[in-house]
This record gives structure tokens, C-alpha cells and sequence, in this order.
């Protein structure tokens, strides 16, 4: 089996090393290939994954090269996780949209409208070269924003799925809460990329009993705190948001602390530059704990496991991924992407059947998906205009002055990247 990860030279491909090389039973890579165009961070980063296969005893061969048509040729899997200006466009995209008052996030609100723009474009003409390397290979999507990525992919017919770590995080906090095996816990998980909520969660399978109302019974001030939402609001909604849905039901206390305090981007900078120098040393042949503050947690698990599903290997036979909706929810576009509990196998994935959610959660959905249709075609087509409507659309902005101003913003801002301002 061989495997390519582009964007490989980021500081996160030990965390995912780690996974491949302790669940290499689940997923027998023969050959895994890092892509990157940073040739120093590639070859500190390729360092460090050879001695951690080398520890572990893995005979899977690493390849670290920049030429990206090289590294996909023959790949049965290609992940990417990329990040279209580095930090730099990350600290702009978490620091402008607070002098409107509104949140400064990589993936939420006008921050996140901005990275899609920056990445869409450049992750279609990556598929696209997979495509001619291999139709047949699985692209799997760590690219943020997952959901808007992955429509956009999904509509130039690439045989692609969006990953992300948040549900594996709740399912794994959980198992320990309960004291039970993670693959025993199965998340009713409902909604879109960094916008969900677990509204059931089941022991034993997808059918099995319901213990999320005793789990936020007995544990709900630690769920709570972990989010750092009020407990009262946790027992109102009956059900358990994602941290994500902080920056919507706390969005003004959001601001002022992000007002008040150095950027994420900015302190993963510094982290990354502290992670760089340890890759450096011929000593370490594991990931360092300083890893574990990224944001990241259990990613390479779940990209292990759904890799391994794809490629027919094995891995969870349920698992939550972001595909095309195909009426899971009634009231969203057939093609609109979300994220929910699916069967995974080589045929792709098959969303398990959604109870309707609470008009609380699916009017959020419902607005937020209308949203990313429109980031979507700003992103593809571009124009001042399109850049507005998705703003205005925003449930975050709303208002045309904010989304006026907004729209000037976010093109100052990235100029360099779009190729149409
Ligand atoms: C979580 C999210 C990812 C995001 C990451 C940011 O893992 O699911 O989509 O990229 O957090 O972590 P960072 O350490 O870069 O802030
Ligand atoms: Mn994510």
C-alpha cells in the first residue's frame, strides 16, 4: 500500500507517523510519501518519521520529495494537509475581522471565508493531478475548511472525503468518562464540519442504548468546562456541541478574549519553531509531548482508520467523515457536504440515517450550508460581489456594513492569493 501526504512538511506529520507506525496492522503501508515544497522543514520533519518507523520496526519505506506529481504517482491514498500561506495568512485571518467585532478564526466567519478562497483553488489543481496519476486513488481531505474543501472536490467528481479530528476527540473523551473501549462508543453526530453536535451516544454500535443523558448527568461540568460553555446551557440543549459551537453561543465573550490575547497562529508559530529544533536532533525517534498542545489530538487515528477502510484493509467499519448529504438531511441540497456517521468502505462512504435534528441545531445548519455554498462559488469564481454575499450570508455578520467592510478586508489581506483581485 502506499500513501502520500501532501503538505507532509508540517510539524503535524509526526503525530500522524505515530499512528501509522503503532496501527500498522490496521494499515500495512509499504511505502508512505511526504510532499512538501519547504525542503528544510521536509527534511527535519522526513528525519524524525524514519526514526519513529525505525523504533517501532516498521519496513515501510519514507520518501520525502517536492515534486508532486513524483510523490502521487502510484498512491492508493493521497491526504492533504496543507495550509495555503502558513501561519502568517492564519495570524491575518484570526486579527481582522475583530476590528468589526466580529470572530478572528482560522475556519469560522469571515477568517474562514478568506482561507477557503486562499485554498480551494490550489486543492482542485492538486486533485487534479492525482487524477492523472491515479483515478482511483482516495483523496482524503484534512485541508481546512474541511467542508467547503471537500464540496469543492466532490463537485469536480474527485473520489474524495473530509476528515476531521473533532468527533474522534468526543468519542475517545468519552470512552475514558464511561470507562469503556473508544470502538465501543458510537456518536450519533449530526451537522457540518465545525458545526456539529452529539446528540446520542450509543454503546455497543450504532443501534445500541443511548447513555448521553446519563453521561451529562453525572459528567457534564467536566464536558462543560472542556468547552468552556456554562453547564446550565448544556442541560438546555441536551446534547453536546463541538467547541466550535462556542464561537456562535458565546461569539461576543469570544471577541473580547481574542481581543485581549496573542493569536492561535501566533502561539502555534512559536510552538512550531520550538518542535522544529527538537525534530532536529538525531535523538528523537518519537513524537515530543509538545505535539499534544497542537490541536490535532487522535488525527492520525482517524486517518489511519479511514484510510484503512478505503483501501478495503480494514479500520471501523462506522466512522464520522464529511461526504455528500444525498438526503440524510431532508431540508439540505443533495450536494451539500456534512459531516455525520457513515460506512466506510472501498466503495466509499454511506451516511447512516439522521433522526431529524431540532430545529435549534438544523436552522444553524441549514444557514450555515447556504453560507458554504456561497464561500464556495466566491471561492471558485471570484469577484468583490460574490465575496459580499457570503458574508452577508454568515449567520456571525449578517449586517451589509460589516460585511461591506468585511469584504475589503479579507481581499487586502490576500491579494497574493487571489488571482482574479
Ligand atoms: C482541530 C481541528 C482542525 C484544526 C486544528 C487546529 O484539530 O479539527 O481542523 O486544524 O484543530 O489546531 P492548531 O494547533 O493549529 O490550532
Ligand atoms: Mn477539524
Amino acid at each position: 500500500m502506499k500513501l502520500t501526504v501532501v503538505g507532509g512538511g508540517s510539524t503535524y506529520t509526526p503525530e500522524l507517523i505515530d499512528g501509522f507506525a503503532r496501527l500498522s496492522d490496521t494499515l500495512p503501508l509499504e511505502e508512505l510519501v511526504l510532499v512538501d515544497p519547504a525542503a528544510d522543514r521536509l527534511e527535519l520533519v522526513g528525519g524524525l518519521a524514519r526514526r519513529i518507523f525505525a523504533r517501532q520496526g516498521h519496513t515501510g519505506r519514507i520518501v520525502t520529495t517536492a515534486d508532486l506529481d513524483a510523490g502521487v504517482d502510484g498512491a492508493d491514498a493521497v491526504l492533504l494537509q496543507l495550509r495555503v500561506g502558513g501561519q502568517a495568512a492564519r495570524q491575518q485571518d484570526e486579527t481582522w475581522p475583530l476590528e468589526c467585532g466580529c470572530v478572528g478564526q482560522e475556519t469560522t466567519g469571515a477568517g474562514g471565508l478568506a482561507k477557503a478562497l486562499r485554498t480551494v483553488p490550489v486543492v482542485l489543481g492538486i486533485a487534479e493531478r492525482v487524477r492523472r496519476a491515479n483515478p482511483r486513488a482516495w483523496i482524503i481531505d484534512f485541508t481546512n475548511p474541511v467542508g467547503i474543501v471537500t464540496r469543492a472536490l466532490l463537485q469536480a467528481g474527485h473520489r474524495a472525503i473530509g476528515l476531521c479530528n473533532v468527533a474522534i476527540g468526543f468519542q475517545r473523551k468519552f470512552a475514558g468518562l464511561l470507562g469503556v473501549a473508544p470502538a465501543e462508543v458510537h456518536l450519533a453526530h449530526v451537522g457540518l464540519n465545525h458545526l456539529t453536535w452529539e446528540t446520542g451516544v450509543r454503546l455497543g454500535g450504532p443501534e445500541g442504548a443511548n447513555v448521553l443523558p446519563g453521561l451529562l448527568a453525572e459528567h457534564g461540568d467536566a464536558i462543560a468546562d472542556d468547552l468552556r460553555l456554562p453547564r446550565p446551557l448544556l442541560d438546555r440543549l441536551g446534547v453536546v456541541p463541538s467547541y466550535y459551537l462556542r464561537y456562535y453561543y458565546a461569539h461576543d465573550e469570544v471577541v473580547r478574549e481574542l481581543r485581549g490575547k496573542p493569536s492561535r497562529a501566533a502561539e502555534v508559530a512559536a510552538m512550531e519553531r520550538e518542535l522544529l529544533r527538537m525534530y532536529g536532533d538525531p535523538a528523537l525517534d518519537e513524537k515530543p509531548a509538545l505535539l499534544a498542545r497542537r490541536g490535532g489530538a487522535y488525527y492520525s487515528e482517524a486517518a489511519v482508520d479511514l484510510a484503512a477502510a478505503l483501501l478495503g484493509g480494514g479500520g471501523s467499519p462506522y466512522q464520522v467523515v464529511n461526504a455528500a448529504n444525498r438526503g440524510t438531511l431532508p431540508f439540505l441540497p443533495d450536494d451539500a457536504v456534512i459531516e455525520v456517521q457513515a460506512a466506510v468502505g472501498p466503495k466509499g462512504p454511506a451516511p447512516l440515517p439522521v433522526p431529524e435534528p431540532d430545529p435549534l441545531f438544523a436552522g444553524l445548519i441549514a444557514n450555515v450550508t447556504a453560507y458554504e455554498d456561497l464561500a464556495l462559488e466566491a471561492a471558485l469564481r471570484g469577484g468583490r460581489d460574490r465575496v459580499f454575499r457570503a458574508l452577508l450570508a454568515h449567520p456571525l455578520i449578517g449586517q451589509y456594513a460589516y460585511a461591506d467592510t468585511l469584504t475589503d478586508q479579507l481581499i487586502a489581506h490576500n491579494r497574493e492569493y487571489l488571482a482574479w483581485a
